[in-house]
Order: structure tokens, then sequence, then C-alpha cells
């Protein structure tokens, strides 16, 4: 009984504490997730996914973006010439950001698939190595799709 009672109070006190390490670990991740967004993607599309009127595509809600990750793994790898139209129509290119490792790229997808509210799910390395071997350009042409 006292031991049953020890440890039921030992239980209580460990699962937040192990709980508490899991999620400060993952929030480490998103952290460093965020930051690699930020120095290879916020400088064009903005801290905040926002992008820029007339020059910078919005990720923040992004059909392109969340109707198919492995789209936008090709186009990371690749860089985008083709004008779309993102609510509102960009003619302008995106150079291609290839010297990421596939852990990077992999890092970079998961966050933008899940911040902003997104709930996007998640590409592996591995995935992001068989674009780089694969994929093609992302051609649209047809701006509206
Ligand atoms: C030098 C500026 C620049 C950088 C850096 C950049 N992009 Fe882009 N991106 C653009 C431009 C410009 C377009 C639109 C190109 C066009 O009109 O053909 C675009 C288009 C896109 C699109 C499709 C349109 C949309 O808004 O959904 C996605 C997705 C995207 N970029 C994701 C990324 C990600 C992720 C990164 C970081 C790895 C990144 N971009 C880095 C400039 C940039």
């Amino acid at each position: 009984m006292r031991y049953t009672r020890r440890s039921l109070v030992l239980a209580l006190v460990l699962f937040p504490l192990l709980a508490g390490f899991r999620a400060s670990d993952a929030s480490a991740q998103v952290e460093a997730d965020e930051q690699l967004y930020e120095i290879y993607c916020g400088v064009c599309h903005g801290s905040d996914g926002e992008g820029v009127e007339r020059a910078f595509p919005p990720l923040v809600e992004s059909r392109f973006l969340l109707e198919n990750p492995e789209r936008t793994v090709d186009i990371i790898l690749h860089g985008l010439l083709d004008p779309i139209r993102v609510d509102e129509f960009y003619e302008g290119a995106m150079p291609p950001v290839d010297y990421l490792s596939d852990e990077q790229v992999a890092a970079i997808m998961n966050y933008v698939l899940n911040a902003w509210g997104h709930d996007g799910g998640t590409v592996t390395p591995e995935q992001v190595e068989e674009r780089r071997r694969v994929g093609e350009p992302v051609r649209f042409r047809d701006p509206n799709r």
C-alpha cells in the first residue's frame, strides 16, 4: 500500500516533468526550423509568410503550398519562373534554393506546412532526396492554376 502510494506520487511528479521536457524539445525543433525559414525564405516571403505585394507571393493559406507539398519541394529545389496567381498575379522569379541539405529542406517544409495556423503534415529528408533525383522545374502554363 505504501509503495503503491509512493509510486503514484512519483508518477504524478514525474509525468508533468517528462511531458515538459518533451514539449520543450519539440518547441526547440520548431524554433530551429523557423530560423531556417527566416534565413532562406523569409527575406522574400516575409517572417509572417504574408509576402510582399506585387513582388513576393504569400505562403499563408497558399493553395500552391498546401495542396501539394511535393510541388513546393520542387519549387525550392528548382525555383519558379512561370507567372502564378496567389490572390493576385505574380510574375517575378524565385531562384532555386538547392544548396540546402535534404534535412534543411524537410525542416523548412515542416515549418511552413504547420506555421500560421496551417495543418499540412510533414515531409521527410528521404522524400526531399527523392525529389532531388526525380523532380523537375514546376511549370504553371495557366497562371490561375
Ligand atoms: C529571392 C526571393 C525568394 C526566396 C529566397 C524564396 N522565394 Fe519562394 N517565391 C519567390 C517569388 C518571386 C515567387 C513567385 C514566382 C513567380 O511568379 O513565378 C515565389 C513562389 C513561391 C511559392 C509558390 C507561390 C506561393 O506563394 O505559394 C512557394 C510555395 C514558395 N515560393 C516557397 C518558398 C520557400 C519555402 C522558400 C525558402 C526555401 C522560398 N520560397 C524562397 C521568391 C522567393
